[in-house]
């Protein structure tokens, strides 16, 4: 099993400037897309269909190499490939999930006409919500812990929904939320609910959360590569807070793909509960009490238990576990930025140190990694350089 090695070469920390148009490979001029998407009907229709970039010049600022571990199945050129799911309309793959849960809940007869809506979030399913909620004629409440960035309960604001701030647990660091701190946001958002008889999201247990990445997310992806005969998918790494898309994609390359496709958790270094309850892994800079924070907003949320990745786990379709460190998702995010001229955020950072290190390790070469939200929604944290 893999440490969270130093991956980044010093040059790089030393800030040496980087050229998008490295040679390795020819950008395109043509100015527009072939075809532009068609006339929305709304906003919803905007979610999803987002695009598939190869991170040529990014992996090459890094000197990328296949490791040499038996198990690498094929003698690709080592590549990431980024779902830009920043592209979304509320800038996170959040609204994907968002729309299918709402979507199943009223298909099934469990939302009423016009009932409330009450979610915990760390304010991406929430955007996704206050944006898809009123357009369905469902007035929506976001229950969110004050450790999450600002911009987040603002954007909510901004878009009609009502924001509840949940003060963090005692000892806690502002920007870094915990288990005991995510509780607290539960307790508060169990109550709300019961009081106005709302509709609970519930997108910890929620089987639509999952459905809307099999469905959408890694369907489209599979489409994307299939006319680039040089692209052949063989990995897939995915940082964990209620494990959907992690458990929707990874059922839907098992399922599809005729090759191996190794499929990886990534949790924050000192914070791993599942590569522990499942490998017995150690992580040896396992942190305890109060200092059990990160910054990588959206999970790593110290739960043993996550039920949407049940099925996956039974299946034994979970290939291993990573780890990324704070300083590792940072820097990753930024070489993002210089090199391919993609604003990803804290998650976005961490699944590329995690795509590279299952590249250096040999067991895949050809990785697709998910840009879980835009940069934009951490102006407050310390991603933007100073
Ligand atoms: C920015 C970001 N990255 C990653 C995740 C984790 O995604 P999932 O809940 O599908 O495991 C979240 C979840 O809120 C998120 O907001």
């Amino acid at each position: 099993m893999l440490a969270a090695a130093s991956i980044i070469p010093r040059s790089l920390h030393k800030g040496i400037q980087i050229t998008r148009a490295l040679k390795s490979r020819k950008i395109s001029f043509s100015a527009l897309p072939p075809h532009p998407p068609p006339l929305a009907n709304s906003v919803l229709d905007t979610i999803g269909n987002t695009p598939l970039v190869r991170l040529d010049r990014f992996c090459q600022a890094l000197g990328l190499r296949n490791g040499s571990s038996g198990s690498n199945n094929h003698n690709s050129k080592p590549l990431i490939l980024a779902k830009l799911e920043n592209t979304n309309p509320g800038m996170s793959k959040k609204d994907r999930i968002a729309h299918e849960i709402i979507r199943q809940a009223k298909a099934a007869g469990i939302l009423q006409e016009g009932q409330p809506v009450v979610e915990l979030t760390s304010g991406n399913t929430g955007t996704g919500l206050a944006m898809v909620c009123p357009l369905l004629g469902h007035p929506f409440c976001a229950v969110m812990s004050q450790g999450n960035s600002r911009e987040r309960a603002q954007m909510m604001r901004f878009l009609g929904a009502e924001v509840v701030l949940v003060p963090q647990a005692p000892g806690s660091a502002a920007n870094q939320v915990s288990g005991e701190d995510l509780a607290l946001v539960e307790e508060t958002a169990q109550k709300l609910c019961q009081d106005r008889q709302s509709f609970r999201i519930d997108q910890f247990v929620r089987k639509a959360n999952a459905d809307a990445h099999y469905l959408g997310t890694a369907r489209e992806i599979l489409e994307q590569v299939k006319d680039s005969p040089d692209v052949r998918i063989d990995g897939f790494v995915d940082f964990v807070g209620t494990g959907g898309s992690f458990a929707g994609c990874t059922k839907r390359f098992k399922e599809d793909c005729s090759h191996f496709v190794s499929c990886h958790i990534v949790e924050p270094e000192g914070i791993s509960p599942l590569a522990r309850k499942y490998t017995n892994q150690s992580d040896s800079n396992r942190s305890s009490g109060s200092s059990k924070n990160h910054v990588i907003q959206g999970g790593g949320y110290d739960m043993p238990e996550l039920t949407l990745l049940e099925e996956v786990i039974q299946k034994g379709y979970v290939d291993g576990f990573l780890q990324v460190d704070n300083q590792g998702a940072t820097d990753m995010a930024r070489l993002l930025g210089k090199t391919e001229g993609i604003f990803g955020g804290f998650s976005a950072g961490a699944n590329l140190h995690a795509a590279v290190q299952l590249i250096q390790s040999g067991q895949a070469s050809q990785v697709v990694a998910l840009i879980c939200d835009s940069g934009s929604k951490y102006y407050s944290a310390d991603l933007l350089p100073s």
